[in-house]
């Protein structure tokens, strides 16, 4: 029998590998979040299964790619901030050395240049060979919040037919707004709490018919948000009504539509903020229940990217039956807004009397960095981070592959 030597076995090796587009950054708020989750990624991802193109995204919207992601990472790669202020430091994260040096690049919106990175201002095929023939089999993104998780970039994937991990377009933008994703709960007959929803437009309009309506049907302390948005930016906890009216102003900054919602705990207690990861694609999984206890009066930005003090515990202390009540939500809140891949799952909970539990909302791309909550929940679940994000990969190409089974046109 022919023996296979090193080198072409290494080749067969090469050959078979997966070429994965990491695509971080973006325009969101949550751009350095997304730098930190990246580089963890790079780190992490399992290099003998996949060769990685890191494409970065910068605020003003463009693409740039650096090539081979390995040699971003030489010596281990930089050491990685825990917060995300310095994270856009081109010493810091490789993804900001991308963003500051990369060439700039497309992904080309036509399924049958297959998902080649296209050089800016070339067609996608002359660019494909300028890039050494730089297709991809797959995209993670790993973009947080707007134009990233809400269904936009998810829509250029579907038109370039490339499979990418995550929630497809429907979900990622459910899974963004908060109104109709509450809509869709309430059809599952999910708990959610009570709420209103205004348009930015009805609350300019007339004032004083807006606080009415929110007083009419809600009681402080409440919670104002935008509809669409993440990290906790624009949304306020409001004690009396003389706070009411400069949260909706600021939320009306951020977005047209407002969600005024009733608040768990009370003017001193605090709700329990519990979340688990959800993994799969039409048979998701729920993992063990997390509870994250913010440093300050709710998660807000701070708390989440700034301050220290805000504690995550796993798994969450809860009775049995809580713990599986709402491991089955998680998985049914999944189901509800036609998710796939990954979500993690948020819930709020009564501190004292009844301790009711409310589905407070489902996160398509959370945060991803080795530390974050998603993946600190499956490997308390038992699935270690790198085995994770193979995971994911697959997810991709295993509904990427169901979805091509569909037919788009009347066939004759
Ligand atoms: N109805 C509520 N009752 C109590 N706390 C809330 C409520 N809504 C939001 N919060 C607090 O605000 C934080 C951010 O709200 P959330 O709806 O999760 O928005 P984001 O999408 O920005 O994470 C929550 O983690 C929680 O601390
Ligand atoms: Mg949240």
């Amino acid at each position: 029998m022919l023996r296979i030597g090193e080198i072409e076995r290494q080749w067969i090796q090469m050959a078979n590998k997966l070429r994965v587009g990491i695509l971080f950054g973006g325009r969101s708020g949550e751009h350095e979040v997304s730098l930190l989750s990246a580089a963890s990624i790079l780190k992490a991802i399992d290099r003998k299964k996949f060769d990685v193109v890191p494409i970065g995204i910068n605020k003003a919207g463009h693409w740039l790619t650096a090539g081979a992601a390995h040699g971003l990472l030489e010596n281990g790669g930089p050491a990685q901030p825990e917060k995300p202020l310095r994270a856009g430091d081109p010493a810091v994260t490789p993804g900001a050395r991308v963003l500051a040096e990369g060439q700039p690049t497309l992904l080309a919106p036509e399924p049958e240049a297959t998902a080649a990175l296209a050089v800016a201002g070339q067609s996608a095929l002359d660019s494909h060979a300028a890039l050494g023939g730089q297709s991809l089999d797959v995209v993670f993104p790993v973009l947080h919040g707007t134009f990233g998780e809400d269904g936009t970039i998810q829509g250029l994937f579907e038109l370039a037919g490339i499979a990418y991990v995550g929630g497809g377009v429907l979900g990622s933008s459910v899974g963004m707004d908060k109104d109709v994703m509450k809509r869709l709960f309430a059809n599952a007959k999910l708990p959610i709490v009570k709420h209103v929803t205004l348009l930015r437009a009805d609350w300019e309009k007339s004032p004083r018919k807006a606080v009415a309506q929110v007083e009419a049907a809600l009681k402080y302390p409440v919670f104002v948000k935008p509809a669409n948005l993440g990290s906790s930016v624009g949304i306020s906890k409001v004690h009396n009504r003389k706070e009411l009216g400069p949260a909706l102003t600021l939320a009306a900054k951020y977005d047209r539509k407002l969600v005024v919602e009733q608040g768990v705990g009370g003017k001193k207690l605090k709700a329990r903020e519990l979340e688990v990861a959800v993994l799969g694609n039409d048979d998701p999984k729920a993992s063990v229940v997390g509870e994250i206890i913010p440093g300050k009066e709710f998660y807000d930005y701070e708390a989440k990217y700034l301050s220290e003090g805000s504690v995550p515990v796993i798994p969450a202390k809860l009775t049995r039956a809580e713990t599986k009540q709402i491991r089955e939500m998680a998985v049914a809140a999944f189901k509800a807004c036609d998710l796939s891949g990954l979500a993690r799952v948020d819930f709020l909970m009564e501190p004292d009397g009844k301790q009711r539990i409310f589905l407070n909302e489902v996160n398509t791309m959370p945060g991803f960095t080795k530390i974050s909550m998603y993946p600190k929940l499956w490997e308390a679940t038992g699935i270690p981070y790198t085995e994770l994000i193979t995971r994911l990969i697959e997810l991709a190409l295993e509904r990427h592959a169901e979805k091509s089974r569909t037919s788009y046109s009347r066939e004759e």
